[in-house]
C-alpha cells in the first residue's frame, strides 16, 4: 500500500456546496476503490492524506491534480505502508477553524490555520499521524 499526502491552494470562491461534493465524490469513490484518508480545509488551502493500494491511489490522485477547485497542487510525501492510518475512514473531513487541530497546528509551530505549502515531509507526516490519533474528536459529521 502507499500513503500520499499533499498541499493545496483552495480556490477562493469555493463554497461550503462545493466542499460537500468534493466529500461525497470522494466518500462514494474511495470506498469502492478501497482507499482511506482525511482532508483537511481551510479558505488558505487543502491538505490531504490518501492510502491504499498503489493502483487506486495514483488513478484518484491523477484526478485530483486536474482537479479545477484547486491549484499548486505539491506532493509531500509517497510512501509504502503496512498499516493505515485511517482505517475507518473513506475521507475523513476537518475543517481547520477546529480547535483540536489548531492545537496540533501551534504544537508544530504554524500559527495560521491551514497547513502551509513550506511544511516538510516529516513534519506533515507527524501532523497527519496527530490527526489520526484524534480523528473522532477532529472529524465532522458531514
Ligand atoms: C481537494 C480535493 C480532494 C479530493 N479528494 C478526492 C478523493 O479522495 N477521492 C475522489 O474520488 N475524488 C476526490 N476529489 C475529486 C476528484 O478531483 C474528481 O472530481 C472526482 O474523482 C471525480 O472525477 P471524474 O469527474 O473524473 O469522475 C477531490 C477533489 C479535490 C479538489
Amino acid at each position: 500500500m502507499i500513503r500520499l499526502i499533499y498541499v493545496s491552494q483552495a480556490r477562493r470562491d469555493l463554497t461550503e456546496s462545493d466542499l460537500q461534493a468534493i466529500l461525497a465524490t470522494s466518500r462514494r469513490t474511495n470506498q469502492a476503490l478501497g482507499i482511506t484518508g482525511i482532508l483537511t480545509y481551510h479558505p488558505h488551502g487543502f491538505m490531504q492524506c490518501l492510502e491504499g493500494e498503489r493502483e487506486a491511489v495514483e488513478k484518484i490522485y491523477a484526478r485530483i491534480l486536474c482537479d479545477s477547485r484547486h491549484t499548486e497542487v505539491k506532493t509531500l510525501t509517497y510512501d509504502t505502508i503496512d498499516k493505515r492510518l485511517f482505517p475507518l475512514w473513506a475521507m475523513a473531513y476537518v475543517g481547520l477553524d477546529d480547535v483540536t487541530s489548531r492545537e496540533i497546528l501551534r504544537r508544530h509551530r504554524l500559527g495560521g490555520a491551514a497547513v502551509p505549502h513550506y511544511v516538510s515531509p516529516e513534519e506533515v507526516l507527524e501532523i497527519v499521524q496527530e490527526f489520526s490519533e484524534n480523528v473522532t474528536r477532529l472529524v465532522e459529521l458531514w
